[in-house]
C-alpha cells in the first residue's frame, strides 16, 4: 500500500510532525500500529479523555491537556536511544487560530528539539479536519490518506456479509456478483460509513440481498452530499441533448473510453480535465451534465461557494476532502461549476488572507500530480478572476470557448427544446426561427443564447395555451406565437455587449471553440464566434 510506504518513509526520515487527515482514526491507527512494528518503533497514543497510553494502557498522568501529554511525550523521546511514534487523537482542537497559542509553542519545540537534540522520535496528528495556521506551516508535512480502496471496501463488506451468513432470523443472499456491486455502490465511504449503511439495510427488513443495493448506493449519495461540499449529480441527459457545439462534443465522444482498462493497457493516458468558458446560458453547466451519462462515469459536483464557507473545518481541507472523495470514487467525473465564483481572490490581492490563493494550490497541484481516474470538468462564465497559472497550458488538457448560438446551432437549440414539448416539428420552420433569434432581428453581434432560446419556446408555449384558453381555433403552439413572443426579449447580449466583444478576443488567444472545427463553419453571419478553430 503506497500511504503505508510513504508515512514509513516520513518516520525514518524523522519528520518531526506529520498531520494525517482522515475521519477514520481507528484504520489510522491500525496501519500506524502496523507501521510502528515493521520500524521497531513504540507507540504512544494521546487522546483527550484517556490522556497517553502505551499498548492500551494509560501511563504517566491521564491528562487531557496536549501541553502536558507532550511534556511527558519528550521525556520518554529522551530516554536512552528509545525510538517513538507520538500519536495524538484530539490536539487539532488545541492548535487553532483561535486556541491558546501556548500549545502551538509546545508543540514547536518539541518539533525543534526533535531535529535538534536528535530524538529518535516523531508526533503524528490524526485529524478529521486539520486547519493549518501560519505558526505551524512550516513545521507540520500533510499526509495523504485515502478513503478506502476497492480491495479494502471488499474485504469490510465481504466480512460484514459473512458474519451474518449463519445467524437465524436473518437471510444474506449475496453472491460473488453481487458483492462487487456493494462494492462499486460503498466505494468512496469511510469504514464506519460503510458498516453503518449495511447494518441499515440488514435491519430494515432481516435480510441483504440485490434489494438492497438501490438503498446503499442512496445512503452514499446522502453521506456524500451531507459533507456540504460535494454532490452526485444523476442525470441520464445524453449529449444529444447538447444543440450545436460540435468540436466540443467530438473532443469527448473522442475520450469516452479513455478511462477503460483497456485504454490503460493500450498506453492512453486518461485525460485530465477541461475547462470550459463563455458566454452565460450557452450550455456549459448542460455538457457537464450530459458527459457523465455519455461516459457512464458517477458525476460529482463541487461546490465552490461551499468550499469557503467554513461550515465544517477549514477551506483547504474541505477542498483536500472534495478530492479525496473524487478519488475514492473513481473513475469519475468532478464537475467544479463556476469556478472563478471562488476563486476569484486567488493569485491576486483577495482580501481573504490568502486562503482562496491556498484553496487553488491545493487544487492545481491536486491536478498536476493524480494519478487517479478523476475527469475535472470545470466551467467558468468569467474568466478575469481566474489566476493565470490555472489557464496555463497544460493545466487542463484544452480550455474551450463557448460563445453564442450560430445560426446552425440556434436551429438545433429550437429543434431539442421543441421536441421536449412533444410538438410536431414539421410545423415550425426552424430556418425562419433560428433568423428569428439571429443578427437580421437585433443587429450585428446580438443572436440569443441556449438558455433565452429555451425561454422563447417556454414563453410561446405560454402564449399558445392563453389562446386556447380564450376559446381561440388556432388552439396548439404555432409560428406566430414565437413571433409574437420575440418582440418581448431583451437580449443578453444586447445588454451585455462590450463584455463579451472582449471575452471573445481574449477567447481568440487563449481557447480554442467549442462550436466549429475550421473545415466546417459555416460562413454565414456568424462573424461574433470566439475561440481558436482546431481540425481534427
Ligand atoms: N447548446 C444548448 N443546447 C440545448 N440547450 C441549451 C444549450 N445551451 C443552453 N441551453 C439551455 O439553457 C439552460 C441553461 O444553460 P447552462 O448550460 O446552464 O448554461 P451555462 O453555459 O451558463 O452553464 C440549459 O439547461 C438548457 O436547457
Ligand atoms: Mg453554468
Amino acid at each position: 500500500m503506497e500511504y503505508r510506504k510513504s508515512i514509513a518513509d516520513y518516520i525514518k526520515a524523522r519528520y518531526a510532525i506529520l498531520v494525517i487527515e482522515s475521519f477514520e482514526e481507528e484504520r489510522v491507527l491500525n496501519e500506524l500500529m502496523i507501521i510502528s512494528k515493521e520500524l521497531n518503533h513504540n507507540l504512544y497514543l494521546w487522546n483527550s479523555t484517556q490522556g497517553v497510553m502505551y499498548n492500551g494502557n494509560v501511563i504517566g498522568e491521564k491528562t487531557f491537556d496536549l501541553k502536558v501529554a507532550l511534556d511527558f511525550c519528550e521525556t520518554k523521546a529522551q530516554e536512552g536511544n528509545s525510538k517513538n511514534i507520538f500519536v495524538f487523537c484530539d490536539a487539532h482542537n488545541y492548535l487553532t487560530n483561535s486556541s491558546n497559542p501556548i500549545y502551538r509553542r509546545r508543540l514547536k519545540d518539541f518539533a525543534f528539539n526533535i531535529r535538534n537534540k536528535g530524538y529518535r522520535s516523531n508526533c503524528v496528528i490524526i485529524s478529521p479536519n486539520f486547519e493549518i495556521n501560519n505558526d505551524l506551516q512550516k513545521e507540520i508535512t500533510l499526509v495523504d490518506f485515502p478513503l478506502p480502496n476497492r480491495t479494502e471496501v471488499k474485504r469490510i463488506i465481504s466480512s460484514f456479509v459473512d458474519s451474518w451468513r449463519n445467524v437465524s432470523n436473518v437471510k444474506v443472499d449475496v453472491d460473488e456478483n453481487l458483492l462487487e456491486k456493494f462494492v462499486d455502490a460503498a466505494i468512496g465511504l469511510t469504514t464506519l460509513e460503510i458498516e453503518n449503511c449495511l447494518a441499515k439495510a440488514l435491519v430494515s427488513d432481516h435480510c441483504l440481498d440485490k434489494n438492497d443495493l438501490k438503498d446503499l448506493l442512496e445512503e452514499k449519495k446522502q453521506i456524500v452530499r451531507k459533507t456540504g461540499i460535494l454532490e452526485f449529480v444523476d442525470s441520464n441527459l445524453d449529449l444529444s441533448s447538447v444543440g450545436g457545439l460540435n468540436t466540443l462534443k467530438k473532443w469527448l465522444e473522442l475520450r469516452s473510453h479513455c478511462f477503460r482498462p483497456e485504454a490503460k493497457k493500450f498506453g492512453v493516458r486518461a485525460p485530465k480535465g477541461l475547462l470550459l468558458t463563455g458566454v452565460p446560458g450557452c450550455g456549459k453547466s448542460l455538457t457537464a451534465k450530459c458527459v457523465a451519462s455519455a461516459w457512464n462515469m458517477p458525476l460529482l459536483r463541487l461546490d465552490m461557494g461551499k468550499i469557503f464557507q467554513g461550515i465544517v473545518g477549514s477551506s483547504e481541507s474541505n477542498m483536500r476532502l472534495a478530492l479525496k472523495t473524487a478519488e475514492a470514487i473513481s473513475p469519475s467525473i468532478l464537475w467544479i461549476d463556476e469556478i472563478e465564483k471562488g476563486l476569484s481572490g486567488a493569485g491576486g490581492n483577495g482580501g481573504d488572507g490568502g486562503t482562496s490563493t491556498r484553496v487553488f494550490g491545493t487544487l492545481l497541484t491536486w491536478m498536476q500530480e493524480k494519478t487517479s481516474p478523476v475527469f475535472v470538468f470545470a466551467t467558468a462564465n468569467n474568466i478575469n478572476g481566474l489566476p493565470p497559472e490555472l489557464l496555463r497550458k497544460g493545466r487542463f488538457d484544452e480550455i474551450f470557448f463557448v460563445d453564442f448560438p450560430s445560426f446552425e446551432e440556434r436551429k438545433k437549440i429550437l429543434e431539442i427544446h421543441i421536441s421536449k414539448l412533444k410538438r410536431n416539428l414539421d410545423n415550425f420552420d426552424l430556418n425562419k426561427l433560428a433568423k428569428l433569434s439571429g443578427e437580421d432581428k437585433f443587429g450585428k453581434d446580438v443572436v440569443l443564447a441556449g438558455a433565452e432560446l429555451e425561454a422563447w419556446v417556454s414563453d410561446s408555449l405560454i402564449e399558445a395555451f392563453s389562446r386556447k384558453i380564450n376559446g381561440s381555433s388556432e388552439a396548439d403552439l404555432q409560428m406566430g406565437d414565437f413571433e409574437t413572443t420575440i418582440n418581448r426579449l431583451v437580449p443578453m447580449g444586447q445588454m451585455r455587449k462590450d463584455e463579451f466583444i472582449k471575452l471573445r478576443q481574449w477567447a481568440n488567444q487563449n481557447a480554442v471553440s467549442a462550436s466549429v472545427d475550421s473545415a466546417s463553419h459555416p460562413t454565414g453571419n456568424e462573424s461574433f464566434l470566439g475561440g481558436r478553430r482546431i481540425d481534427f
